[in-house]
């Protein structure tokens, strides 16, 4: 939820911490701030708002520093405002602390040190942090960290520096995802792998209970005893250019119109286009266990739990294993009962979701099979499956997920086709027909990619809307909620997902002139029910926006507005109906005037409960 990142090494420290954050923005920006060290004297400066904010602040003095550490914040305890903002201190400033996670017992421990005579200046679970380490400070920091932590409840992902100490920053993970960049002569910290690409690919991904010591001179890696670690260095492929906007406004239209590309690198290498066979052996799970898979149960929240309901109908139809979705955040609490031939997938662009990553760690001490679907490479649920099956969407900035849950669908695809073919309930001519119409998909979402502006012309009728309801059957019901729920998190505009054959047990009474509806009805199994829906709606004076066939030469005249995609076969369905949803609801959000990469209240990766 938050961002924090670190350097030390020979370049002006400040530009860099700044460039940093603004790569970790995405992440969390209701307020920011920097420390460094200046020979012996930390200087510290924070600010309500956002990046931007602190850079015209710092603009005002002229700092330097030999090294340091800053943090964005998504406030959990504590408003957002400049007292509240990180790096946070001790009584006596010496001790400076950037953090990521809850410390679930902070209260408690602020208690015990307030009658042990310290003074608290935030109302954040943070500070407790920079209190404990000057309480257990002797003579060297990183022993003063390893002893506070052992206090500490809950999550973090913390970056440590001290005037006591110098030229060194000190890191501890137990939860939110920390990685170290290992430069030339020059070391880096962030909460993950963007602020880093234009400095080095050579990466350490610290685990749960890591400790780390950056120095000049280099990292070591201890486990929380004191221990050294011996950790691997991984070589990431992203380079810098693929979080740039590269002339788009925003970064979700950016990543709206890479989708086709997205697919294409998801699907490269895992399809042999002359037989239709999928190669998934990557995946590290014996084949022989997956073809006694007898039930697969797919976890995952918000857009990911959208691509997990579509992987429901690409398992069942084609390789005919029942397969139940689930929330993480519910499921985690379940007494859900698995056994040995369950598949459980986790599937998580980010990697780090708190709750999916809880919710597989429950799941692992039943010991079924655990498979990730992952974005990024090294991250905890990537690190932590059985198996794990990537998807190559490269980094999503913008904080709504479009490119990356239309990978999830075509990763997701892969597995039902894989399941299928290992279990041989599917013949070779079935195999090489999808999968030659699974490679026509990138061709007909940039057909629908040229409709844009029709689209955004549409879209400007609903500048000021109020609500919305999305329907769709089958298939594409999972469409419907995930096209809901781009709208309200970008525009701000209440939307509701619902399965269309659900609108006579209630939400039919919300239609009237004032209730706009969004009906997914491509040529489908389900079409004509469908349709009636719409008849239902319309002859209640409801608005009905279609997502239909170009050559549904019927529907234009039941409806008020038609947005067209290809003909596709059937149950591929969702990754062309999602593409118009995505780009209507950008459109909206930006007629709206809405910060449709940094919508309010949310963050990229929901690496806190
Ligand atoms: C969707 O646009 C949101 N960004 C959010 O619902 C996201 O999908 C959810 O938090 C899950 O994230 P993950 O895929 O990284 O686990």
């Amino acid at each position: 939820m938050c961002g924090i990142i670190g350097y030390i090494g020979k370049k002006e420290v400040i530009p860099i911490l700044l460039e940093g954050l603004k790569k970790l923005e995405y992440r969390g920006y209701d307020s920011a701030g920097i420390a460094l060290v200046d020979q012996n004297k930390i200087i510290r400066r924070r600010v309500e708002g956002k990046i931007s904010a602190l850079e015209t602040s710092l603009k005002k003095e002229e700092l330097a520093g030999d090294y340091g550490i800053g943090h964005t914040r998504w406030a959990t305890h504590g408003r957002p405002c400049e007292e509240n903002a990180h790096p946070h201190q001790d009584c006596t400033g010496a001790f400076i602390v950037v953090h990521n996670g809850i410390i679930e017992n902070y209260l408690a421990i602020k208690e015990t040190l307030r009658g042990e005579g310290h003074n608290f200046e935030t109302e954040t679970d943070t500070e407790v942090i920079a209190h404990l380490i000057e309480k257990y400070y002797q003579d060297n920091l990183e022993k003063a960290v390893l002893r506070a932590i052992q206090d500490l409840e809950g999550a973090f992902a913390i970056a440590v520096i001290s005037n006591h100490d110098l030229q060194k920053i000190v890191l501890a993970k137990m939860g939110p995802p920390v990685v170290v960049g290992l430069g030339e002569e020059e070391y880096f910290v962030s909460s993950d792998l963007n602020p880093l690409l234009s400095y080095t690919q050579n990466i350490v991904f610290l685990d749960d209970g890591d400790l780390a010591v950056i120095t000049p001179s280099g990292a070591e890696f201890f486990d929380f005893s004191g221990n050294s670690l011996d950790k691997k260095i991984d070589r990431i492929a992203w380079n810098p250019l693929m979080i740039e906007k590269s002339g788009y406004k925003h970064f979700m239209l950016k990543e709206i119109f890479e989708q086709p590309q997205v697919i294409r690198d998801t699907f490269q290498g895992r399809i042999s286009l002359d037989t239709g066979k999928i190669f998934l052996s990557e995946i590290g799970i014996d084949e022989k266990r997956l073809r006694d898979v007898r039930r697969v149960v797919l976890i995952a929240c918000g857009t990911s739990f959208h691509s997990s309901l579509t992987g429901k109908y690409f398992i069942e139809s084609l390789a005919g294993i029942p397969v139940d979705v689930e929330y993480a955040s519910e499921y985690r609490y379940r007494d859900f009962i698995l056994d040995k031939d369950s598949l459980v997938v986790t599937i998580s662009q980010s990697g780090e979701t708190a709750d999916s990553l809880a919710a597989m760690r429950a799941v692992k001490e039943q010991s079924p099979m655990t498979l990730a679907v992952c974005n990024v490479a090294g991250s905890s649920i990537a690190r932590e499956a059985d198996g794990l099956l990537m998807t190559h969407a490269g980094p999503e900035i913008g904080v709504a997920a479009t490119k990356t849950f239309t990978a999830q669908m075509a990763a997701l695809v892969l597995l039902a086709l894989y399941l299928a073919q290992i279990k041989g309930n599917m013949d070779a001519k079935t195999s090489l027909d999808l999968t030659q119409e699974l490679q026509r998909i990138p061709h007909k979402i940039e057909k629908i990619l040229h409709q844009a502006d029709a689209i955004e012309k549409l879209a400007l009728k609903f500048k000021y809307a109020s609500h919305f309801l999305y329907l769709g059957r089958w298939a594409n019901y999972p469409i419907a909620l995930e096209g809901a729920l781009k709208l309200k998190e970008i525009s701000y505009i209440h939307a509701e997902g619902y399965p269309a054959g659900e609108m006579k047990h209630g939400p039919i009474a919300l239609i009237d002139d004032k209730m706009p509806t969004m009906a997914i009805i491509p040529k489908d199994r389900v079409y004509d029910k469908t349709l009636s829906n719409i008849s239902e709606i319309k002859a209640r004076l409801g608005y009905v926006v279609v997502v239909a066939d170009e050559n549904d030469k019927d529907i234009r005249s039941k409806v008020d507005e038609v947005i067209t995609i290809p003909s596709v076969y059937p149950l591929f369905s969702p990754f062309l109906t999602n593409v118009p949803l995505q780009l209507f609801a950008y459109y909206i959000a930006t007629f709206r005037g809405a910060d449709v990469d940094q919508p309010r209240n949310l963050a990229k990766s929901v690496t806190v409960e």
